[in-house]
């Protein structure tokens, strides 16, 4: 191994990541990227179907402010047995039954719209304690996606739900753990009517009280995509034989 050894390995892991920044400063030459807003018939490699996406035929399309998260459309749709689901990764810090022990986090009975941080006796972080108001379904929302991001020094080490609809069927499960749940949020779409019909049943859903939700395991049970004859009777080839 020669004095140069090190030299020529360095020379090719230096010139391999160049090769790669080359060839992809390249693509972006020859592909100009563009942001949503600029996008038009004309700088769109595939057919867009521009009335679905907002836009005009010229393919123009008007960047939509998102509006405020509709949570009485969105709790109305809950699924509260996975909601129920989804405490199992609390379990471990967590009571959730009314009266239920403190552990490492404070007991989560009637949590939705009970003020921020006040289990009297547990030793909350500043974080919480500096947090105005109660556990609104925004608020319970925002912590339960990031608590790190909502409540910068919590001392909950949980790295957040992502998924929306886990945090929804989370919440209208926690909402359902009380005697008397808070009423949900009426809905803002313009579907407002038919929704209320289902926040009505939802609410008669979850008034039954913790211990009776049933667990249906219902993505236990999930469609098999494959049929088990797949291979066996599908014709080979729908071409010329
Ligand atoms: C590793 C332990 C741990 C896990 C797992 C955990 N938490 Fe927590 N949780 C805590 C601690 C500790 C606090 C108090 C945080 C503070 O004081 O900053 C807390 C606080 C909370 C609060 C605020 C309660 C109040 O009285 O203001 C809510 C709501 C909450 N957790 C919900 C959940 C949910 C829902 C899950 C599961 C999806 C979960 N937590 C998972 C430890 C945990």
């Amino acid at each position: 191994m020669g004095d140069l050894f090190w030299n020529k390995v360095a020379g090719v892991i230096i010139g391999g990541v160049l090769v790669v920044l080359i060839i992809t400063e390249l693509g972006h030459l020859l592909v100009p990227a563009h942001s949503v807003e600029e996008l038009t018939a004309d700088n769109t490699a595939y057919p867009v179907d521009w009335a679905a996406v907002g836009g005009d035929s010229t393919g123009a399309v008007e960047v939509v402010e998102a509006g405020p998260v509709d949570y009485g459309l969105l709790l109305a749709g809950a699924d509260i047995a996975s909601g129920e689901r989804i405490t199992r990764r609390c379990q471990s810090c967590h009571t959730f039954d009314e009266g239920g022990a403190t552990g490492t986090g404070p007991n989560l009975f009637d949590v939705v719209g009970r003020d921020i941080a006040s289990i009297a006796g547990f030793g909350y972080s500043n974080a919480l304690v500096d947090l105005e108001g109660g556990w609104s379904f925004e608020a319970l929302d925002g912590f339960m996606e990031s608590p790190r991001n909502y409540a910068n020094g919590t001392a909950m080490s949980f790295a957040g739900l992502r998924n929306e609809d886990d945090r929804m069927d989370l919440i209208a499960y926690l909402r359902s753990l009380s005697n008397s749940p808070i009423a949900l949020p009426a809905a803002l779409s313009a579907m407002e009517t038919a929704v209320v019909e289902e926040a009505d049943t939802a609410t008669e859903l979850v008034e039954e009280p913790a211990g009776d939700v049933v667990e249906t395991n219902a993505d236990e049970t999930s469609d098999d995509p494959m049929p088990e004859t797949a291979g066996e009777d599908v014709p080979a080839d729908d071409g010329d034989h």
